[in-house]
């Protein structure tokens, strides 16, 4: 995992406003790095890639990496820390539905965090159609918040009902707690 020394020399090529700082990041990365390994040779879609530190961690492990960025502000960051990524990885600065209309790339493995209850009715049909549907592992970090987000119809806030969502359409899932922190881990039955 990254250490606090190279999150420092990235995140200071970052300019204004911070979301993914050292304190709020580390303990997601540590829950993160201890499936990561699921997405070895992997060609992934993360959704709300902010400043492009989980594509620093997954591009270490995966065949390809696209990160979905709505926010210019936090896309600018990402362009910054992939100077510091070897592998294969592209940082998009598009909406969520913009690209999910439009995309005609396949992915087999699909990652997000803190984003899914951000995304509307229609983002969400789109991935589970479009992109979920091909995926042999799917990964999303949820936390328990006082006030859930809820932009869908979906609560995708709380991690059953990612599990229920993903599971009606044949994945498996698992969850792994840290604190406040959810980790659903969920494969396709049929690819493993
Ligand atoms: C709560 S932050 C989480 C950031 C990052 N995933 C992390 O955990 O450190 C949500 C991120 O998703 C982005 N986002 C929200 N809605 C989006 C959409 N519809 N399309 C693309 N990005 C979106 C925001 O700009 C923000 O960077």
């Amino acid at each position: 995992m990254i250490t606090k020394a190279k999150h420092h020399e990235i995140s200071k090529k970052w300019r204004g406003k911070i979301y993914e700082h050292w304190k709020r990041t580390e303990p997601r990365l540590r829950l993160f790095n201890t499936v990561v390994g699921l997405l070895k040779d992997k060609d992934i879609l993360e959704i709300g890639s902010n400043a492009g530190i989980y594509g620093y961690e997954i591009s270490k492990h995966s065949k390809s990496y696209v990160g979905i960025e709505e926010s210019r502000h936090y896309y600018k960051q990402a362009l910054r820390t992939k100077r510091f990524i070897d592998g294969d990885s592209e940082f998009i600065n598009i909406k969520a539905i913009k690209f999910l209309k439009t995309n005609s790339r396949t992915f087999n493995a699909f990652v997000s965090f803190f984003v899914l209850y951000h995304l509307n009715n229609k983002e969400i049909d789109l991935l589970r159609k479009n992109i979920w549907s091909k995926c042999d592992v799917i990964i999303n970090m949820v936390r328990i918040q006082n006030k859930p987000l809820k932009k869908n119809g979906y609560y995708l806030c709380k991690y059953n009902n990612i599990i229920k969502m993903l599971n009606a359409i044949g994945f498996v899932s698992e969850v792994y707690k840290n604190n406040n922190l959810y980790l659903v881990v969920s494969k396709n039955e049929t690819s493993w």
